[in-house]
């Protein structure tokens, strides 16, 4: 398999001093940036069709090809990251893969280590060549020329000099969301003395044992990281809405409510809201006794931090709400959707005393390398139209938006390379 090209050091160790030269530019068909569940779920689905995979025998007289770029060092995608207290039993249900299912995984092994696994064997199984550690650096409209092409510039992660130039008819983009992590802008953020890390950052609760945890956020990271935490130190949660309980099972009616009303959102070319604002959080056995337990009960957001710890005004934190699980009932789920479910604030003192604020405020798409292509709406978004770019037809997003999950991203996988097939005609 061709490997990114990596400058060589000349003899004795030392760079031989010449002029920089300019990049290698590669011809293919179809980039595929990112090699998560989207990722691959597209690759597959392009070798189905009959493009190569750079890198597989004889793919230079191939009539159509296809690479797949990705940052990390090795499979997984962002699985490979999660904090190791997320088992496969905790997960949400990872989606098998098209055409080669997750064999039996053990209930209680780590998702950072069962999922890359899987993503390794179907890598290998259906020889899709992933180039890697390599990072899309930025995405541009080639010159005019015959027919519209992007110039896709990656960078070697670990060899910098080590630059490469594809030069594209049609880019998926699946990036992902785990590279650009949420921090909310509070005042005093940069007063506090204290500890601050995103949910991403999390190894484990007993690196924070050393003090009163603030988190922040209402979605799964921050109930899950909760109940962890709250075994070795004391916690505050606050959460900018009412926690969105949900006493309903998330029925497969229900997830394709929540992507109809994602997707509305990207089709006017909104940025989509948290996850949990469409999900809602479903009361397990497990959230429950957080519920009884005091743990899982939140106040509103505090209005700035200081040196030592979280301060609510009295004249800018609303009031604390009927408190408790949202009760069943036939609008109960909407209701929490929404965020007005009985979840409730409970009241507090006006100060809390803190060693580390945990911020579990979710994520952004990671698009920065397609900044030059000038996609923002005014809305902040990219109009979309499925997984196909309005303004650009050529260019498809997958795991973005109402894709957001293991299995939006494998059918979204499958729409984006019958889309892009149309537009290239190959
Ligand atoms: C803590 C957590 C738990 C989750 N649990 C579940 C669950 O149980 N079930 C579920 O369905 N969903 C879950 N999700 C949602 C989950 O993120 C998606 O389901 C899915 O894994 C995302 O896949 P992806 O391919 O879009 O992104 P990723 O898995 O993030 O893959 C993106 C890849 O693109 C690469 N990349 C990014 N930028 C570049 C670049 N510029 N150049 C080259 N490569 C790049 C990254 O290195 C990465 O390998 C969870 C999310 C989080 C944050
Ligand atoms: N499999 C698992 O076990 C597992 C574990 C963790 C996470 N996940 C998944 O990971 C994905 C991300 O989950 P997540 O919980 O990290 O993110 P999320 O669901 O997007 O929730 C982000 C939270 O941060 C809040 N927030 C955003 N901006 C804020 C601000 N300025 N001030 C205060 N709060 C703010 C949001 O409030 P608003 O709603 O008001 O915007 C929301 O409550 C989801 O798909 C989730 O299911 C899965």
């Amino acid at each position: 398999m061709p490997q990114h090209p990596v400058a060589t050091p000349a003899a004795g160790g030392r760079r031989a001093l010449r002029a920089p030269r300019a990049p290698r530019t590669v011809d293919v068909d179809v980039v595929v940036v990112g090699a998560g569940q989207a990722g691959l779920s597209t690759a597959y689905h392009l070798a189905r069709t009959g493009l190569v995979a750079v890198g597989s025998r004889g793919w230079e007289r191939a009539r159509g090809t296809f690479v797949v770029l990705d940052a990390n060092h090795r499979a997984g995608g962002a699985w490979q990251h999660r904090w190791r207290s997320l088992t496969m039993a905790d997960a949400h249900h990872v989606h098998d893969l098209p055409g080669m299912p997750l064999a039996v995984a053990d209930p209680a092994e780590p998702a950072a280590d069962a999922v890359p696994y899987y993503f390794a064997q179907y890598e290998e199984a259906f020889g899709l060549n992933v180039q890697r550690p390599v990072r899309v650096e930025r995405v541009d409209r080639a010159p005019d020329g015959d027919e519209p092409r992007f110039l896709v510039t990656t960078r070697h992660v670990d060899h910098p000099d080590a630059v490469v130039v594809w030069s594209a008819r049609g880019i998926v983009n699946a990036s992902g969301t785990w590279g650009k992590p949420f921090w909310p802008a509070y005042p005093g953020r940069g007063a506090f003395r204290g500890r601050q890390l995103h949910a991403r950052d999390f190894r484990s609760a007993a690196d924070l044992a050393d003090g009163h945890v603030v988190v922040v956020g209402g979605g799964t990271s921050a109930v899950q990281l909760l109940l962890q935490v709250a075994d070795v130190t004391t916690t505050t949660w606050v959460t900018r809405r009412p926690p969105a309980w949900v006493d309903e099972e998330f029925t497969p009616e229900l997830g394709r409510d929540a992507v109809a009303r994602v997707d509305d959102r990207v089709r006017a070319g909104l940025v989509p809201e948290s996850v949990v604002s469409v999900t809602g959080l479903p009361l397990t056995p497990a959230y429950r006794a957080g519920i009884e337990a005091g743990v899982l009960r939140a106040r509103p957001m505090f209005s700035r931090l200081v040196d030592d710890g979280v301060v609510w005004d009295p004249a800018t934190t609303p009031g604390p709400t009927a408190a408790g699980p949202t009760t069943p009932g036939p609008t109960a789920a909407a209701d929490a959707r929404s965020g007005t479910a009985p979840g409730g604030w409970v009241p507090g003192p006006p100060f809390v005393e803190a060693r580390t604020i945990l911020w579990a405020t979710g994520f952004r798409a990671s698009l920065d390398h397609l900044a030059p292509l000038g996609l923002r709406s005014p809305g902040g978004g990219i109009v979309m139209d499925g997984t196909q770019v309005v303004a650009e037809p050529r260019l498809q997003l997958v795991g973005y938006g109402p894709s957001a999950s293991t299995v939006g991203a494998n059918r979204a996988g499958r729409e984006a390379v019958r889309r892009l097939r149309r537009e290239l005609r190959w």
